[in-house]
């Protein structure tokens, strides 16, 4: 059965993008079947992919895949459609958005079944998938609860900063929302902390802070992504961290809880 995992918070740059292409490259070096889906429009993990606008001219990407659903297209028009989306790249499969998904900000909230969209496109492969990681753009609006919607579960970054733990209680609220009332099986995977800088008094009060609040009821990830100059270096050559150097210290702790996502 296919495993459907987002990554979300309402912050930006915290490491949704980084920590979903290296999961989703690292359970594809285990011999998975994965399909990565790039849910924002300044689709960085395309281009994390290798992918970048030029491959995409005349290509289908997420907007039309949206439009086709939000127009109620038969079941094998989205098929089709879904399917010619599907980009490769050295690891995982892709589905591709472009700048043009963010002009849907506006006519999604006004659409019937809204908030089943993106449930509906990967309804159509998920039987082809053993694992399909969703980046979501930062933010708790209409195109993060289609993606946990879609999901069985999500993974929260949370960058290790000062502000770093603002908006995870939205981030939450909305979570119990979309299970309460569309979504009965949604879990959370756990809480990542990311960026983050050696053993500082600030990191260790950060990391204590976010498992006085968060631990009774949200796993936090033993294992930290530090701040490292190859995972900043890495989306610039277009592959994971585990191609670029597999050796350096977040790469084995993506691989570990890569591990645990798969063996949860
Ligand atoms: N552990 C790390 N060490 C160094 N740089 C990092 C690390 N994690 C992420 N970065 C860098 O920080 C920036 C933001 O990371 P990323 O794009 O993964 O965040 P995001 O949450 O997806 O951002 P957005 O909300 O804009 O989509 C990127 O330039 C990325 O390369
Ligand atoms: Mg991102």
């Amino acid at each position: 059965m296919c495993k459907i995992v987002s990554f979300i918070s309402c912050k930006g740059g915290v490491g949704k993008t980084t920590s979903a292409v290296n999961i989703s490259s690292y359970i594809h070096r285990q011999g998975k079947r994965v399909l990565a889906v790039d849910l924002d429009s300044q689709h960085n993990l395309c281009k994390h992919f290798g992918i970048i606008p030029g491959h995409l001219k005349g290509r289908t990407t997420m907007y039309d895949l949206f439009m086709a659903g939000m127009n109620d297209c038969s079941p094998e028009e989205m098929s089709e459609l879904v399917h010619s989306a599907i980009m490769k790249s050295t690891t995982v499969d892709i589905l591709p958005s472009t700048a043009l998904l963010s002009s849907l900000d506006k006519i999604l909230p006004a659409v019937t079944c809204r908030e089943n969209i993106l449930k509906e496109i990967l309804r159509h492969v998920k039987n082809e998938y053993d694992y399909i990681f969703i980046d979501c753009h930062p933010g708790a609006d209409l195109f993060a609860v289609n993606a946990l919607t879609a999901s069985n579960t999500a993974i929260l970054p949370v960058e290790a900063h000062p502000l770093g733990v603002e908006g995870l209680d939205q981030v939450e609220k909305l979570i119990t929302t979309v299970k309460r009332h569309l979504n009965p099986g949604l879990e959370i995977e756990g809480i990542i902390l990311t960026k983050v800088q050696g053993n500082t008094n600030c990191c260790r009060d950060i990391r204590e802070n976010i498992r006085n609040e968060f631990a009774d009821r949200i796993k936090v990830f033993d294992d930290e992504i530090k701040l490292a100059i190859a995972v900043a270096l890495c989306p610039a050559y277009g592959v994971s961290l585990h191609e670029f150097a597999p050796r350096c210290e977040p790469a084995k702790a993506y691989g570990r809880i890569a591990l645990e996502v798969m063996f949860a």
